[in-house]
């Protein structure tokens, strides 16, 4: 006879789906069940693991091992997929593996990427510095020292600059509808430092985060520096699948979500304003911080995107990030950090112990001349400049197979390539003749996405853009004509 219990069981057993096999092989990887490089059960003995017939076992691995997570070995079996970890690492830093920096993955392959001298330069999303008025920076450097002659003798605040604040919070307002008060906002030294003092202040080892899958490669190694598990959530042009965010959100009960939903790093995708409003009543109905990353807002080629998801947030639960650093000044490294007083209460001390304030030279040239008449007239040229390059770069993509969705603003293409071009192939050749570009598995938190590169139109100008590309796509008409 048989029980109610196994009865329930069986169920549950043909009710499992090749998705959720997928998801389950993926969380064993991310938690370290099965280790870069090791060997996976076989077939049979997933199928058994997870209670599915074989063939759902299969498919499954066989989705993991497209997207670069899982090694198929002819004859051998499945595989997790190795990270290249030590790429560029020199013989003596090998001899000091130490564990803290065995963690920077990422952020070690992308500087050893960006320390080469390369003639076309598409991996750096930076603007070239040939579209800043730097000439006119310089006369605000002098009318600042005019001003405040006391200003290098002076320490900053921990939140930041008084009078700083005080325009920023006006100009959340202008621009955004948004209600903040300057001491709801701190002022860091870039966004890499905020996402760093989120990371270390709202959570702890062992917490889980989501994450987007692609996302901005260095904000995977500052989650996974602090001990915690991040759960990708994939992000397409059309934003998010809110089901299943609420669904993780809900099973498993992470501690905040990490998102840059606008002109996406490395995508260049927008999540549309309806979602915008849902995620946020997700945060509150299970308490998940949203950490909004917003550093391309003001970079928009049409109409301007949608307001940031902290518009739309009366409960405290978005963290919103703006940067300014890539089109003002990025030698300036000034973003702005907005949290509600309990989160802030959290994250001003880390802040206080990290650098006891931004310099306040740096953001008292900041405050003049972001709010200078000139510099609002820049950005919109600057925007002018970046979708003519933009236009470049996809012009000369047109004709090679390679995909990609046209972004509204940013400054990044994200490219799938056709399956028989390598991309660590196509990077090492690259590289050899000085050119740059992001290979996608840095941009992936699963360290998949193999068959994408992220190429950035900022930099180069319109000439050596068109001849970068070329350059690239001929490289990659000799590799498959060598396959
Ligand atoms: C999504 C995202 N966040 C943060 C940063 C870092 O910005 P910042 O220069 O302000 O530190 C970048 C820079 O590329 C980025 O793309």
């Amino acid at each position: 006879m048989t029980s109610i219990g196994s009865m329930r069981g069986e169920a549950a057993v043909s009710q499992r789906t090749t998705k959720s096999v997928y998801e389950a092989i993926v969380r064993g990887i991310q938690t370290g069940r099965w280790l870069p490089g090791g060997k996976l059960p076989s077939v049979r003995e997933m199928g058994e693991l997870m209670q599915v017939n074989r063939l759902t076992a299969l498919k499954a691995y066989r989705q993991l091992a497209e997207e670069g997570l899982v090694e198929a070995k002819y004859k051998s079996g499945y595989y997790v997929h190795k990270h290249d970890s030590k790429a560029g690492v020199s013989p003596q830093e090998e001899q000091w593996d130490y564990p803290a920096r065995s963690l920077y993955v990422n952020r070690s392959r992308l500087s050893d990427i960006h320390r080469q001298q390369v003639d076309f330069q598409m991996s750096e999303a930076l603007i070239d510095p040939n579209l800043l008025p730097n000439a006119y920076l310089s006369n605000y450097v002098k009318q600042v020292f005019d001003l405040y002659p006391r200003v290098l003798s002076t320490y900053s605040t921990v939140l930041g600059d008084a009078e700083l604040r005080e325009e920023l919070a006006g100009f959340f307002m202008a621009q955004h509808g948004i209600s903040v008060r300057p001491d709801e906002l701190l002022i860091t030294t870039g966004s890499q430092q905020a996402i760093d003092l989120v990371s270390r202040a709202l959570a702890k080892p062992g917490d889980k985060a989501l994450i987007e899958r692609p996302t901005y490669s260095p904000a995977i190694d500052a989650f996974q520096q602090q001990g915690i598990t991040l759960l990708p959530v994939a992000i397409t042009p059309e934003g998010y699948d809110l089901d299943e965010v609420e669904r993780l959100m809900k099973a498993e009960r992470p501690r905040l979500f990490y998102m840059n939903p606008t002109f996406q790093n490395p995508t260049g995708y927008t999540v549309p304003a309806e979602q915008r409003k849902r995620l946020v009543e997700l945060a509150e109905r299970y308490q998940c911080l949203l950490v909004e990353d917003d550093v391309y807002h003001d970079i928009y080629f049409g109409s301007p995107p949608p307001p940031p998801l902290f518009f739309y947030d009366t409960e405290g639960y978005v963290l919103y990030i703006r940067s300014f650093s890539k089109y003002v000044a990025p030698g300036l490294r000034i973003s702005v950090l907005a949290a509600r007083p309990a989160l802030m209460d959290a994250i001003a001390p880390v802040k206080a112990l990290s650098d006891n304030g931004t310099p306040l030279l740096n953001q008292k040239i900041f405050q003049h001349y972001f709010f200078s008449k000139r510099l609002q007239e820049h950005v919109a040229k600057l925007r002018t400049a970046l979708e003519l390059r933009k236009a470049v770069m996809e012009n000369q993509l047109s004709h090679t197979g390679w995909e990609w969705a046209s972004p509204d603003g940013g400054l990044n293409l994200w490219v799938r390539l056709p399956d028989d071009i390598p991309v660590e192939e196509l990077l090492r050749r690259a590289l050899s003749q000085s050119i740059a570009f992001v290979p996608g598995s840095i941009c992936d938190p699963l360290g998949g996405m193999n068959d994408r590169i992220r190429l950035s139109y900022s930099y180069l100008n319109e000439t050596n853009l068109a001849e970068g590309i070329r350059r690239l796509i001929a490289i990659a008409e000799e590799i498959r004509a060598e396959h």
